[in-house]
């Protein structure tokens, strides 16, 4: 068991977020990223949509011999988590729960702001999940598709990414949030900017470094000896994918295999 992978699964190069998170917390283990970048944005699009989408890259995790798979996208968390862990005899663990614990326990006046993609933010996943924790929580959502657009084009340190994060964060401050959750793992990738907007005003939580840290609970001790491997799967163009995630996560070597749906299952192509 201890020598299987572990998946992380996004639509597209958000999920790297996690990722990162979970090998800096646990280089022993053999990762295995799936990214469906060839139907992003998942959050366009309706949940039913996106949980048909999920499932067959489940299909591919399972032939994977997983020991767990971690969504790493709060959309697909949205519309699939509870199908997917019906479905699967690993734990599959969502980002939106592991965060939501988070913000109840960081906000001093019971008021937490949301940013996500749309279709999280239709939704309610957050509202119930907070409001799982701490029945009294404010909770006051907005969606933010601009920012998950320009993280995946890698646009995340520009003069348009800083104004896009003002816009949203104006949304929700006026309603005296002292917690903002990043509710869409693909803007951690402007933390800085995200860091710099919001400065003493509130604190910001990362669901997808919670789950990384969660992990460890669902799965027992995991190996923080190095000596772990990643491999990268995308539904797009692997070119592609690998130019933005390296400018996105510069430290680590990229080098996708692009994963092709057949009638059959799927192939896999370097
Ligand atoms: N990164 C994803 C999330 O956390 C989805 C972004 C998208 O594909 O729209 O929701």
């Amino acid at each position: 068991m201890a020598n299987r992978p572990i998946a992380i699964f996004d639509s597209g190069a958000g999920g790297l977020t996690v990722l990162r998170r979970a090998w800096a917390l646990y280089p022993g283990e053999h990762l295995i990223y799936g990214a469906d970048s060839c139907h992003f944005p998942y959050g366009s699009r309706s949940l039913d949509d996106v949980r048909t989408l999920f499932l067959r890259f489940l299909d591919f995790f399972k032939t994977q011999d997983v020991k767990a798979v971690i969504i790493a996208c709060n959309t697909a968390t949205a519309a699939a988590l509870e199908t997917a862990q019906a479905r699967c005899d690993v734990p599959v663990i969502g980002v939106v729960y592991p965060g939501a614990e988070k913000a109840v326990k960081t906000t001093l006046n019971g008021r937490i702001g949301v940013l996500s993609t749309y279709a999280t933010y239709e939704s309610g996943i957050y509202r119930r999940a907070i409001r799982h924790y701490d029945q009294k929580a404010e909770v006051i959502q907005w969606p933010c598709p601009a920012l998950v657009t320009m993280a995946e084009l890698g646009q995340t340190e520009t003069r348009q990414a800083q104004l896009a994060v003002r816009e949203c964060l104006d949304r929700v401050f006026p309603h005296d949030v002292d917690t903002v959750v990043l509710g869409c793992t693909h803007f951690p990738h402007m933390e800085r900017i995200f860091y710099e907007e919001v400065g003493d005003r509130a604190v910001i939580v990362d669901p997808g470094y919670e789950t990384a840290k969660h992990l460890q609970e669902v799965l027992g001790p995991l190996s923080a000896q190095p000596g772990g491997s990643l491999k990268f799967y995308t539904t797009g163009i692997a070119r592609d994918f690998n130019r933005v995630s390296s400018s996105l996560w510069p430290n680590a070597v990229i080098d996708a295999n692009s994963l092709v749906w057949t009638t059959r299952g799927y192939e896999i192509r370097p």
